[in-house]
């Protein structure tokens, strides 16, 4: 199984991610953290782009499960020597990998991969596209948190333009029955989005009822060589930044990370007991545990190769 876009699954599914997660996070609160499920499996994390969490979360996902990790990364890799995509993983392949796991800066870059490999494919992020673990593992801390999803109501804040996580966040909560709305100025809207047939808000009076905020971070690398969508981040910071004040006192806050403190959230109100900047970090761990067991769950039963 490939995990391109959080399209490729059924709610269905997604409830089943979430019972696999149930035992793995079990596991993390265990003095030995490591369980022999995909011992004699290789996976490749393959990250062509800055990344923290996601990186380190698959890596140790991967160790937990007792699989031989390898790490690739931008700057240490012969992509940076001119190699293309086609030859990065066509290299790789000679491994015989089960599972790569791919971040790469350009949209549709994991979906091209699997072309070049029999492993399961999982998008690590791909550009602006989509960042389907990031919306799985979100997912996964909102069931922790309400139980319940059905109704829950969540604004999506920020620079939703450049954001692979509003992309897979929206159509991934919808799928599993959350009331989802996009908050920002006109200028962080993507073209085209009147057909994602959600609704928008240009002013924070829209997050008055909803039961979870959920920040983006102000992703400006993406608009290289592009006019600045904000006239300056002091100023956004100003109109759009959250600061505890202006959150109300059931409600939570939600951030994929990286944070910049004094841009889209005040440095109190990340460090506040209503964000779950950190759950989210914990469930994804959990969570990426679940996805790369599911990858393989139709040959777990087969012997590796002698
Ligand atoms: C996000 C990403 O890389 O898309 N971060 C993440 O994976 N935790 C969001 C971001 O870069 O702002």
């Amino acid at each position: 199984m490939h995990l391109i876009s959080i399209d490729d699954l059924t709610a269905a599914e997604i409830e089943n991610l979430f019972k696999l997660s149930d035992g793995f996070l079990e596991i993390a609160s265990r003095s030995i953290k490591k369980v022999p499920t995909l011992r004699g499996r290789t996976i490749v994390n393959v990250f062509l782009e800055p990344s923290t969490r996601t990186q380190s979360s698959f890596e140790l996902a991967g160790k937990r499960l007792s699989a031989d990790v390898i790490n690739i990364k931008g700057s240490s890799s012969s992509v940076s020597k001119g190699e293309s995509l086609k030859d990065t993983i066509l290299t790789l392949e000679s491994y015989r990998p089960d599972i790569i796991v791919m971040r790469h800066p350009r949209v549709g870059a994991s979906r091209m991969a699997t072309r070049y490999t029999n492993a399961s494919v999982v998008n690590a992020g791909d550009g602006t596209g989509e960042h389907p673990t990031q919306c799985l593992l979100d997912l996964y801390s909102l069931r922790r948190v309400f139980g319940e999803m059905q109704g829950l109501k969540v604004a999506i804040v920020g620079d939703i333009l450049r954001s692979r996580v509003a992309r897979s966040d929206l159509f991934g909560f919808r799928k599993m029955g959350i009331d989802v709305r996009l908050v920002g100025p006109p200028t962080l809207m993507p073209p085209g989005i009147e057909y994602w047939d959600v609704p928008i808000y240009n002013d924070l009076g829209a997050l008055e009822d909803v039961d979870v905020i959920y920040l983006l971070r102000m992703q400006l690398e993406r608009a290289k060589g592009k006019v600045p969508p904000v006239p300056s981040l002091r100023e956004y910071s100003r109109v759009w930044g959250l600061s505890p004040q202006r959150v109300k006192p059931g409600q939570r806050v939600m951030h994929p990370g990286p944070i910049n403190r004094g841009v889209e959230l005040s440095g109190d109100l990340a460090d506040d007991e209503r964000s779950l900047i950190l759950h989210q970090v914990e469930s994804g761990l959990a969570m990426r545990m679940a996805i790369l067991y599911q990858c393989l769950a139709g040959s777990l039963t087969e012997e590796p190769a002698a």
